[in-house]
């Protein structure tokens, strides 16, 4: 049998069925999964007891992995994995995959910001492409993972929101989404990684040439608008593009792998007992190439938050 994509929800998620990704994939394997995604932007992969260097291997195939800036800030015992393209997303304690986080960890604090609608990396002057989530333990209750879709939000503005939109430059920084939940407690070294970074609001996909809002919690301004003004605007466009309509929610169950494409998702974790039971999903993200968002070199700023 080959590879078949199902229609989970409204040509928004697509489920892959008929595909071992634990094995090395053919070129045309490839192929239907990339058009997959730029058809759908979800694409969820159940029954896949993917290891760790198998989940490397099968998003090698998709470009070049990104190392996440929570692991590039981690000190070396606070890593659980060596390799330092696995995003560790659990709540096991730091460097530790025997006891839980406490209710005041460091790490909890940062990771609750997941909480909040986002994009992967849009904090960085190419934010991430595609992410990929596997699962390795799930709780019993709760924990799922929500996406919603940044091109039919995008379609369901009006032709004057449209022209309004269209232009308009954001600032997106670690800083803004962690501000939010009251966090600031960054080691230090890493202010370059802190300052912001401008991102255009609609992006076009290159290859389907429909038009998203690139939206995420990171954003803290808009180019040349008071602060205050620009918050209020992208938190009732925020809110206008997570409606239920244009939401799903994903179910996690072991071995599932999730791969979705950050430039016409925002996506969030939802709560669970984390204090008491164990979730540890693994992470891989690749670079955003191929979809420019960054913003031209015109714009004052631009220069100097390339990192
Ligand atoms: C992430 C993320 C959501 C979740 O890993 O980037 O947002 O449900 N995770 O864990
Ligand atoms: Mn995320």
């Amino acid at each position: 049998m080959g590879t078949n994509i199902r229609n989970v929800q409204d040509g928004f998620i697509g489920e892959v069925t008929g595909i071992n990704i634990c094995a090395p994939l053919t070129s045309e394997q490839v192929a239907v999964i990339e058009k997959g995604i730029d058809d759908y932007a979800v694409l969820t992969f159940p029954g896949q007891p993917l290891t760790d260097e198998q989940q490397v291997a099968f998003t090698r195939n998709f470009g070049q992995l990104e190392i996440t800036l929570s692991g590039q800030m981690a000190k070396p015992e606070e890593r659980r994995f060596q390799q330092l393209e696995l995003g560790d997303i659990s709540n096991y304690a730091k460097g530790d995959s025997a006891r839980m986080y406490d209710r005041a960890d460091r790490k909890r604090m940062y990771a609750l910001a997941n909480r909040l609608w986002h994009s992967d990396a849009s904090f960085r002057a190419v934010g991430a492409g595609y992410t990929l989530l596997h699962a390795r333990i799930v709780p019993g209750k709760g924990a799922d993972t929500q996406f919603a879709d940044m091109r039919a939000a995008y379609d369901a503005l009006s032709a004057a929101d449209k022209a309004e939109v269209e232009n308009l430059v954001c600032e997106h920084s670690i800083v803004f989404s962690r501000q939010a939940i009251g966090f600031d407690d960054y080691n230090p070294g890493f202010d370059e990684h802190l300052k912001p970074v401008p991102h255009k609001l609609v992006i076009t996909h290159p290859k389907t040439g429909r038009k998203s809002l690139y939206l995420s919690s990171h954003i803290g301004g808009i180019v040349g608008w008071p602060v205050p003004e620009a918050r209020a605007f992208v938190r009732d466009l925020t809110e206008h593009a997570t409606q239920s309509r244009f939401v799903y929610s994903h179910k996690w169950l072991v071995g599932d792998l999730v791969m979705w494409d950050n430039r016409t998702v925002m996506h969030r974790a939802t709560r669970f007992d984390d204090l008491k039971e164990v979730r540890d999903l693994r992470r891989t993200s690749l670079k955003g190439i191929g979809l420019e968002v960054k913003l031209p070199q015109q714009v004052a700023g631009a220069d100097a938050v390339a990192a």
